[in-house]
């Protein structure tokens, strides 16, 4: 029987890979997401994480959608059908997209909506009483500079407007769970090394700018922000809610 029970979303790669790794252990059950792939060609990668976490004691659930397409809700049905009980959401799934206004549609903006705010509400209000009956009730959600600041010059309209919507969405939630026992928070990471299976958005020669820009010199692991993350999903983070952290190697003091 899992003591503690976790979902993550985005976990076939990067950040929410890294935050499956370092979270398994025997006791924990993790619902893991992804979409698989546009085509289904990342399936593989995510079994491949859950045999991994599942090597280090935790028992999975596997979920494979687009949440492009809503029904982020049925993640949280999934976990509580497998494990009886969700204490804790890392709401990780995302893209960057960078088409500037001018030549930015509709659909593009609507769907960095969807995969990052829309699905984020879906998961709180299905798991809301789940959230609730936790003692151990935690929710981090991933965002990004971008949300917050246009480094030389790199701007991701839709997205900025999507993490921004969710860190809004983010803190009126902490508000809402602090009585509760509740915490709510947000990472944003900086410039973070993307896997060859990772969604960039950038060019290979931006990367090398984007770790020259970066004050530290270098660009964030996915175990960066994963450890950052672990920390709000920790016990001692119990009285922190409502907050964004930057991992980013100085960025923001650019
Ligand atoms: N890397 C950076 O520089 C950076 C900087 C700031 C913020 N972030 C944020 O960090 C989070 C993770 O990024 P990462 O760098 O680890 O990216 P990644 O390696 O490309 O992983 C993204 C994950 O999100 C999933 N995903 C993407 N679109 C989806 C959709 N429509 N429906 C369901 N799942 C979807 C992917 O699923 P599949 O691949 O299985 O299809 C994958 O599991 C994102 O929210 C991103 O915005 C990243």
């Amino acid at each position: 029987m899992a003591d503690r029970v976790l979902l993550i979303t985005g976990a076939s790669s990067g950040i929410g890979a890294a935050v499956a790794r370092h979270m398994a252990r025997a006791g924990l059950g993790l619902l893991l997401h992804a979409r698989g792939g546009t085509g289904g060609e990342k399936r593989e990668a995510l079994r491949a994480i859950a045999a991994e976490v599942e090597a280090a004691g935790a028992e999975t659930e596997i979920v494979f959608c687009d949440l492009a397409e809503g029904g982020a809700g049925k993640l949280v049905d999934a976990a509580t059908g497998r494990f009886g009980r969700l204490d804790q959401i890392v709401s990780n799934a995302g893209f960057a997209l960078s088409t500037p206004v001018g030549a930015l549609g509709r659909a593009d903006f609507d769907r960095s909506f969807e995969v990052v705010a829309g699905a984020f509400v879906d998961l709180l209000n299905s798991a809301l009483p789940h959230l609730e009956a936790s003692d151990c009730g935690r929710v981090v959600a991933v965002s990004s500079f971008v949300a917050h600041h246009a480094p030389g010059g790199r701007i991701f309209p839709a997205t900025a407007a999507a993490k921004g919507a969710l860190e809004a969405l983010a803190r009126s939630f902490a508000a809402q769970m602090a009585s509760k026992g509740v915490t709510v928070n947000c990472v944003a990471p900086g410039f973070t090394r993307k896997e060859q299976s990772g969604h960039s958005a950038l060019p290979d020669k931006a990367w090398a700018a984007a770790a020259e820009m970066t004050p530290d010199g270098r660009l964030a692991e996915p175990s960066d922000i994963a450890a950052a993350i672990a920390f709000f999903l920790s016990d001692e983070a119990a009285h922190i809610t409502g907050q964004t952290l930057h991992v980013d190697g100085g960025l923001m003091l650019n």
